[in-house]
């Protein structure tokens, strides 16, 4: 028999601890959930239900979209449009703030989401992932315009991610540490497996995709080369690598046995200044290292103190093992 924490008990039980809440927070992350099992179950049955390979369209950033990164913001949207929590959506995959239709009622949250993270793994049966983040809307119960979403993440209320990987997990924050929960197919619910989830302080593994090396900036060059030199360098010791392109993957390896993970600025496109979008994955995801302990920075500045100035717009992103980030950070000064 089940004796663990469901993830509904659990939010049930922290909610009683907010003097004033009325539930209406735990009711959307219960909509959240369910779009999530639902995405779950649709990367899992993969080309058994035809979701598999790529569309002819692309999305506001200009990327290929794969179908199931339409499919999945569909599910992220029906799961979340008609409870009444929410006064807007944003998401990666649409252009402008997505309105709730007129027929549903108005919320207090706005939610912002990366609905397929890593989906040129999806193919290839390599971990994707969810992100999402959840803001107070400043106007409560009026329809959401963009300027609205643009507030630093030290603002969001919740932030989490789901993992399709060999098991789904969900893990989350709402500012008091970070929980990870585990889906039990069996009885269609996510269980308490990871309470208080703790980034180490110190590591020996480092992310980042070498192939732009030619185009990152000293500090980053001089990091990973001390890295590469090992035990008779600088560094003193041996590092290990990893690169799984899809962000939660990263992030969920880091939570569980440290690291730092690198998306840095680089001189590949001098109209982007990074790679991954600051709303909907670098402040859910620094929220969240933050909340373990870690260190989330772009080099030369905290990623959650950030005022954002467009829905899409992109950051560098460095993240992971207070220690290590913070001599990547360091050589930023230099
Ligand atoms: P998405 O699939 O949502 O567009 O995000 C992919 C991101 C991130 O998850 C990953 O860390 C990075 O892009 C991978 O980039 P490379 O293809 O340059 O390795
Ligand atoms: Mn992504
Ligand atoms: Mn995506």
């Amino acid at each position: 028999m089940h004796t663990g924490t469901t993830l509904t008990q659990f939010i049930i039980e922290e909610q009683r601890h907010i003097a004033g809440a009325t539930g209406e927070f735990t009711a959307l992350l219960n909509d959240i959930v369910t779009a999530i099992k639902t995405i779950s179950n649709a990367v899992n049955k993969g080309a058994l239900i035809g979701v598999m390979g790529a569309l002819e369209s692309e999305n506001v950033q200009g990327e290929t979209q794969k179908k199931l990164d339409v499919i999945t913001n569909e599910m992220m949207i029906r799961s979340n449009e008609w409870a009444g929590h929410l006064a807007g959506m944003a998401s990666e995959e649409m252009d402008d703030v997505y309105p709730i239709p007129t027929q549903y009622p108005l919320g207090k949250y706005l939610m912002v989401f990366d609905p397929l993270d890593g989906s040129s793994n999806v193919d290839i049966n390599i971990s994707v992932g969810t992100i999402f983040s959840i803001l107070r809307a400043p106007v409560p119960n009026r329809a959401a315009v963009a300027a609205d979403f643009l507030q630093p993440g030290v603002k969001q209320v919740c932030a989490g991610y789901a993992l399709y990987g060999s098991s789904t997990m969900l893990v989350l924050t709402t500012g008091h540490g970070v929980n990870g929960f585990t889906l039990d197919r069996d009885i269609g619910e996510f269980v308490l497996t990871h309470p208080g989830m703790k980034i180490p302080a110190d590591t020996r593994e480092f992310a980042i995709n070498a192939s732009n090396q030619r185009f990152w900036e000293a500090p980053v060059q001089r990091y990973v080369s001390e890295c590469l030199e090992g035990e008779t360098g600088p560094r003193g010791k041996d590092f290990n690598m990893r690169w799984v392109a899809s962000m939660v993957a990263e992030v969920h390896r880091i939570l569980t046995r440290g690291g730092v993970f690198m998306y840095p600025r680089d001189a590949k496109d001098p109209a982007k200044p990074g790679k991954l979008r600051l709303l909907y994955e670098a402040n859910p995801m620094s929220f969240i290292v933050e909340q373990a302990g870690g260190v989330s920075s772009t080099g030369r500045e905290r990623i959650l103190d950030l005022q954002p100035e467009n829905l899409h717009q992109r950051v560098p992103v460095i993240l992971g093992s207070k220690n290590e980030v913070e001599v990547v950070v360091g050589y930023h000064r230099v």
